[in-house]
């Protein structure tokens, strides 16, 4: 399985590490690290979803990143790192009300990025929505399961 970069040009990608600055123009949205405190948050945002991602098992909630709009948790998505060979990116939810504003796009920037920092190879998903992870510079491997990587680092 091979990665391209993403292209870093594109709003809320490219440089910077786990930063608390607003990500998207409007000025109301904030990608951020999660909080202690905030997994039940989470949760009930997983919750809307039941068909398409798993409800127990949620990872840590210091591996989550979140976008918050007005003091509400309307986005979240967690990096679980395996190994300095693999981490998974989890968890994706977009409240419906937020979708369509590149939020998702944005909170697997920070996962990317938090993964090149801690000196991760690769990333993958396992997802029913492959589409939306191309367009996040992961390319798709068919088998049993369906699963999307992306190299870290241009020569692995
Ligand atoms: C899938 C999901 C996370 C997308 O969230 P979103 O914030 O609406 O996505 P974004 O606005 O960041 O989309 C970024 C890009 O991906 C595209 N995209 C979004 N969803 C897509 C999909 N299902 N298939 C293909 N492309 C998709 C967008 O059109 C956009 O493209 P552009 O940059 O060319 O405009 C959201 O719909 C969701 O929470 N779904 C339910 C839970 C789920 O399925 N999670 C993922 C499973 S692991």
């Amino acid at each position: 399985m091979t990665q391209r970069e993403p292209n870093s040009d594109q709003p809320g990608l490219g440089g910077g590490s786990d930063a608390a600055a607003p990500r998207i123009g409007e000025g109301q949205v904030v990608i951020r690290p999660a909080r202690a405190g905030e997994l039940p948050a989470v949760r009930r945002l997983i919750g809307l979803y039941p068909d398409e991602l798993v409800q127990d098992e949620l990872p840590r909630i210091s591996s989550f990143f979140v976008a918050e709009s007005d003091g509400s948790i309307i986005g979240c998505c967690a990096l679980q790192v395996y190994s300095r060979r693999l981490a998974e990116v989890r968890s994706l939810a977009i409240h419906p009300d937020f979708r369509g504003k590149g939020l998702a796009a944005q909170l697997v920037d920070a996962c990317r990025r938090r993964g090149i920092d801690r000196r991760v190879r690769q990333l993958f998903a396992v997802t029913s929505e492959p589409g939306f992870f191309e367009g996040c510079g992961f390319t798709v491997h068919t088998g049993w399961k369906t699963a999307v990587f992306a190299n870290l680092h241009p020569d692995t």
